[in-house]
């Protein structure tokens, strides 16, 4: 009687004291002290589904009721908020807005407005019940045919750190956090699993993980999500020199490393490595966790170091907090902020006698199969479920425009005709584009008063982008902007091409055939309002190219390493399947166009107005550590516009080769009115001129005079001052992730 008398106690004092052990901001490590081994497995490994997150979402951080630990929702990002829409049972519907895709925020340069759209964001997924989300992604565009480059920001570290950093602002200004994925240089999708990416370590620090570097130094994101890919011999989820000696140990990123949504891979080596979560989870991989504890091949400590990451997670969370959410986001709100902020990033790329913009909407004739069926962004991950997306036909139907009719039916007969024969809708592969005769093209431009035609081009995860028919223009859209633009110049009239995709086409071979082309991207679901908002004045373009158009794909320094179907050798391992050698080194982007002085179609930076800037002389002041300058910018034409302005800094000659010049900072004016000034200020820290030695694994900025240009583009600087160094400065780092196999590195020598 007595011995259960004992027991019974003993069993409430367990459960009171389970009840006394909630998780606070204060007891950490009590509770870390009070999990079991099995709990803590439990922790470091989320769930697809467990049903205890949000329906469609990416996953969940299991939950751990005695401890009062809820479960943590994380869900897909970047473009919006990936939730399934529907219910079972449920009449309610749960659409996000669809924003515009990464590549076209970035092209904004508008740190502010990055910022206010990832609040946006942010309110859907607090108020969808989430917690994380998982964005952005800001790997750097090495080549355009990268199937997820619409997701990611620019082939330039500077400006991806800087959106990265405003758009994680952003949404974590609503208590919910972010992901920055994927750390690091997961620049392809084809065999994103096993591929190793081969690096020099300059390379490396200056150009992919510097975005990274910088977002961590601007912003304090709760979560990093490593990569699927290898990197120099090892995969990035396992690589303790990665995650821990320079994300950790060097940067001090004190947050929670997340892998991404890998099967099979060892659990325990992820976890030392630095992981502090597993996704998507697997029963399996508790098990492998606690065996390899208690088999003496993964330490407590390592397991603990971990866990509370996850614990500092979870006090954050609106599920910790006990938010409740509305599942009521402003939808409306966050469609106009769509709508007033997708012009940003659009790129006036022609505009030949003030072609645009059409101010008195007149006859339209809308071609191309992508007019009806417009993209408002890429599909995987990234994909946001949103309510409707605005065609381009409504768009400017609702501008005022009147849309050839006859048109409309026959481009809409037609994809009925193929969404039943043979491609689902939204999927046409770009080399079906319906073919018109002569006679009614003719007919066409005798009854309208102007052409517009879409060129339209979407991608996303799993696959890279092919040459033909996808980065290069098809023969039957060569063939329609011919017959349409010698048809309507016949008569005098006008041919607009906008470009809706996600990624870098070739434009050289065309580019001087309508009178303008309006780089569109996939502008989020207001897409058609958008780009109707912008042919018929009520919006102006503004943004500018956070990449290089090259003349052709064969221009791309990374193109003979890069999958294209060609190039790979069928050895034991396949070049640019099996590893991927970064040859071109530093040479990304501008900085090999510019360097090797090789012509481009449209350089980095570039993009048209609908007015003109005049550049004032520059002010240069040195500070404590480095240099603030300051340009004033007119607007001098006869439109309201704003002007990016581009920071260009060429180092003096020195141990180092180097870029000729490299984006320092950038900035961006508010609405100019014609006759409006304003001065635009940068402020650069001397250490941020610093290049990566590799002899001495030391970051080296050398003393001497420093060449500051500001450029309306790469190509086009339109003032120029110096800054003096008067010391070198340096800063030694670990001798870490060195390349596994030879390099030919690209080299000016
Ligand atoms: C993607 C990530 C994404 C994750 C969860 C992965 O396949 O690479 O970007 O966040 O899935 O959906």
């Amino acid at each position: 009687m007595k011995k259960t008398i004992f027991t019974f106690t003993l069993l409430i004092a367990v459960i009171t004291n389970a009840q006394q052990t909630l998780l606070t901001p204060d007891n950490i490590d009590e509770v870390i002290k009070e999990l079991t081994l099995e709990e803590k497995a439990r922790l470091l490994v989320g769930r697809y589904d467990n049903g205890k997150g949000v329906p469609g979402a990416a996953g969940v951080i299991q939950d751990i009721e005695r401890f009062g630990l809820p479960p943590v929702a994380l869900t897909d990002g970047p473009a919006g908020v990936r939730i399934a829409p529907t219910r079972p049972g449920d009449t309610a519907t749960y659409y996000a807005t669809g924003f515009p895709i990464g590549t076209a925020l970035a092209c904004t340069w508008n740190t502010d407005l990055v910022e206010e759209i990832g609040a946006a964001i942010g309110n859907e997924v607090l108020e969808y019940g989430c917690d994380v989300l998982l964005a952005p992604g800001i790997n750097i565009h090495r080549s355009p045919l990268c199937g997820r480059d619409f997701e990611y920001f620019s082939e330039d570290p500077v400006l991806a750190g800087n959106i990265a950093a405003a758009y994680v602002n952003g949404v974590q200004s609503n208590g919910v956090g972010t992901s920055v994925k994927h750390f690091a240089v997961n620049s392809q999708e084809t065999n994103r699993f096993e591929v190793d990416e081969v690096v020099s370590q300059r390379a490396l620090r200056e150009i992919y993980l510097k975005p990274f570097q910088i977002a961590l130094s601007k912003s304090n994101p709760w979560t990093i999500m490593s990569s699927y890919n290898r990197l120099n011999g090892t995969w990035t989820q396992s690589s303790r020199e990665l995650l821990t000696d320079i994300l950790r140990d060097e940067w001090g990123y004190d947050g929670l490393i997340m892998t991404d949504w890998t099967d099979g891979r060892p659990s325990a080596e992820r976890v030392y490595a630095g992981n502090s979560l597993l996704m998507p989870g697997y029963a399996e991989q508790e098990t492998d966790i606690i065996e390899s504890v208690r088999n003496g091949s993964l330490s407590m400590e390592d397991v603990d170091r971990q866990v509370r990451h996850v614990l500092d997670l979870i006090l954050k969370t609106p599920h910790y907090k006990g938010y409740s959410f509305s599942n009521k986001p402003d939808l409306k709100a966050h469609a106009a902020l769509t709508r007033s902020a997708a012009p940003e990033g659009m790129v006036l790329l022609e505009n030949r006698d003030s072609a645009l913009p059409i101010v008195n909407p007149g006859k339209v004739a809308l071609f191309g199969r992508t007019s009806y069926d417009f993209m408002a962004g890429g599909l995987g991950s990234g994909d946001v479920n949103k309510a409707y997306i605005v065609n381009l036909s409504d768009g400017l139907t609702n501008a005022g425009f009147q849309v050839d009719g006859r048109l409309k039916n026959y481009y809409e007969a037609q994809r009925n005709l193929r969404e039943k024969t043979k491609e689902i809708a939204g999927e046409w592969s770009a080399d079906f584009e319906p073919v018109l005769s002569d006679r009614n093209i003719a007919r066409l431009a005798e009854d309208n008063d102007v052409a517009v035609i879409t060129f339209g081009r979407q991608a996303g995860e799993w696959a890279d982008r092919h040459i033909d028919n996808d980065f290069n223009i098809s023969n039957d859209e060569r063939a329609l902007l011919e017959r349409v633009t010698e048809a309507f110049h016949a008569l005098g009239k006008k041919v607009i091409v906008v470009l809706n995709t996600g990624g870098v086409m070739e434009t050289a071979s065309w580019k001087h055939i309508p009178d303008a082309i309006l780089l569109a991207w996939q502008p989020g679901q207001e897409a058609g309002n958008a780009v109707a908002d912008v042919i018929s004045g009520v919006a102006f373009p503004s943004g500018k190219l956070s990449m290089t158009f090259p003349l052709t794909v064969s221009d791309v320094p990374a193109n003979n390493n890069f999958p294209t179907g060609s190039g790979s050798d069928f050895g034991d391992a396949r070049r640019n399947h099996d590893y991927t050698l970064h040859d071109e080194d530093i040479y990304v982007g501008y900085r090999y166009f510019t360097s090797f002085d090789k012509p481009v179609s449209y350089p980095f930076g570039y993009g048209l107005s609908y007015t003109e800037f005049e550049y004032g002389k520059p002010v240069v002041r040195a500070t404590r550590d480095g240099f603030e300058a300051s340009i004033d910018v007119k607007n001098t034409g006869n439109a309201p516009g704003k002007e990016v302005v581009q920071l260009y800094v060429g180092a003096p000659a020195g141990e180092m080769e180097k870029p000729v010049f490299e984006l320092k900072g950038f900035a961006k004016t508010a609405a100019l009115q014609p006759g409006e000034s304003q001065t635009l200020r940068f402020v650069v820290n001397s250490m941020d001129l610093a290049s990566f030695n590799e002899d001495s694994s030391q970051w080296q900025t050398e003393a001497g005079n420093y060449r500051l240009m500001f450029g309306a583009s790469a190509n086009d600087i339109r003032a120029t001052a110096s800054f003096n160094q008067k010391k070198p400065l340096t800063k030694t780092v670990g001798n870490v992730l060195q390349p596994n196999r030879q390099l030919n590195r690209l080299t000016r020598k």
